[in-house]
């Protein structure tokens, strides 16, 4: 019988870092700066725990918690969400603040982003990302048939000039009306570490309203990383610079700030996105696990969240600068060899002299495997087309390891790119 799968299936395939990923877990020993999961020793098991007997406490209470929620999820966790938008970028907006109905609850950030990109795009659309970008974003457009177009960057994020020359660029190839949304992660981005300025994201709205003639054009913020800061101020969202609130979507997670095997993510959408949003979801699976949602708003209401966080950043803040200490005592004699310093997040991206290639059938990335570390190849994190692909860099991620063995692989990982220089 032959067996013929959608055009989609074919689409989502050909994701490089799964097999990447098994080779690495097939071996235990191997440092793995690779993986951008978050710290095991600091998921917080008493929190949950008493958040769950919270829940638990009351058969009735219970009994909601175990029965269907509703697509666009919890409301007692939408309300806290929204509270917590108040908070932290109320005074900021220009625009007017979201509404209880602009809040929908996701499994992760991730379906949210798949959601909005869905709603958006056709096979044949363009989403403009920077370049290095999301590598699981990049997968989500290429699964819808859409075209990944990348946009220089600098330590302050997106390059406006870049950007309205990609624009302009697309406009006399004729394909403006097929570009349907700007894709940023703003906050110590996945992979580079940077967070883009406040200044840049009010150019990148404006340009957004600017070049949106035929089609409108969405700018995403990926928030994913916003609360892992361990030095310097907060940044407002983006949405903050959005004069009529329709522009940007804001996808937030309690992934990385609390656990990600909860998972629950949420979206802030412009008014006009909510229906399609919640439409696709609806056919999906008409709301995400109504018992996730229960637990988190159950953890925020008993006030232990903040604290978690707090010790979290704690946590990480001694991670990256075992990494970054490292890189001063291992990487700076080697020459070429530069790195980023971010202020928050989970990942440090190197980059190499252009002749050695990183990418996961070169020189370099087997000899690490030999010397006991492993990377993800930055050349996995460009989208096809725009910017060229870098192939000698590398995303190095600090969050699964302890400050020790961050040591131990740095010092491999320099070991392995002497020996290929
Ligand atoms: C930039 C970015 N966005 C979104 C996510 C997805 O997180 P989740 O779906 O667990 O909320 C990740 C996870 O690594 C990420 O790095």
């Amino acid at each position: 019988m032959h067996i013929r799968l959608s055009q989609r299936a074919g689409w989502a395939g050909g994701q490089p870092i799964s097999d990447l990923m098994s080779r690495a877990l097939e071996n235990p020993h191997l440092i793995s700066l690779a993986a951008g999961f978050v710290d095991q020793q600091t998921l917080p098991v008493e929190p949950t725990r008493r958040a769950l007997e919270a829940v638990f406490a009351s058969e009735a209470e219970a009994r909601t918690a175990l029965q269907y929620g509703s697509t666009p999820g919890f409301v007692p966790l939408r309300e806290q969400i929204l509270e917590r938008i108040r908070e932290t970028d109320g005074p900021e907006a220009i625009g007017p603040p979201p509404t209880l109905e602009q809040i929908v609850l996701t499994a992760g950030s991730n379906q949210l982003l798949h959601l909005v990109a869905e709603s958006l795009m056709d096979p044949g659309d363009i989403a403009i990302c920077t370049s290095p970008t999301y590598l699981v974003f990049l997968g989500t457009v290429k699964h819808l048939g859409g075209r990944a177009v990348g946009v220089a960057m600098d330590a302050e994020g997106m390059i406006p000039d870049s950007l309205d020359q990609t624009l302009r660029r697309l406009e006399r190839a004729g394909e403006l009306p097929r570009v349907k949304l700007i894709y940023l992660v703003p906050y110590f981005d996945n992979p580079c570490g940077v967070t883009t300025s406040q200044t840049r994201r009010a150019e990148i709205v404006e340009l957004a309203r600017r070049w949106s003639k035929q089609t409108k054009i969405h700018v995403i913020e990926d928030a994913a990383y916003r609360e892992l800061r361990y030095a310097g101020e907060d940044v407002p969202s983006t949405r903050t610079v959005d004069p009529d609130g329709d522009t940007v979507v804001v996808a937030g997670t309690f992934s990385k700030s609390y656990s990600p095997g909860i998972r629950v993510g949420w979206g802030v959408l412009p008014k006009h996105l909510i229906r399609p949003v919640c439409d696709l979801k609806g056919n999906i699976d008409f709301g995400s696990p109504n018992f996730a949602q229960h637990m988190m708003a159950k953890v925020l209401e008993q006030g232990k969240y903040a604290a978690h966080v707090e010790s979290v950043r704690a946590g990480y803040r001694e991670k990256l600068q075992a990494m970054l200490e490292s890189a001063e005592e291992h990487f700076a004699r080697l020459p070429g060899v530069e790195w980023r310093r971010p202020q928050g997040g989970l990942y440090v991206w190197a980059t190499l002299p252009e002749t050695i290639g990183a990418g996961p059938a070169g020189r370099l990335f087997n000899q690490a495997i030999r010397e006991g570390v492993f990377y993800v190849p930055g050349e996995f994190c460009y989208p096809p087309e725009g910017e060229p692909i870098r192939k000698s860099a590398m995303r190095l991620s600090f969050g699964v390891q302890s400050p020790d063995r961050i040591r131990q692989g740095m010092a491999a990982l320099a070991r392995a790119i002497e020996h290929v220089m």
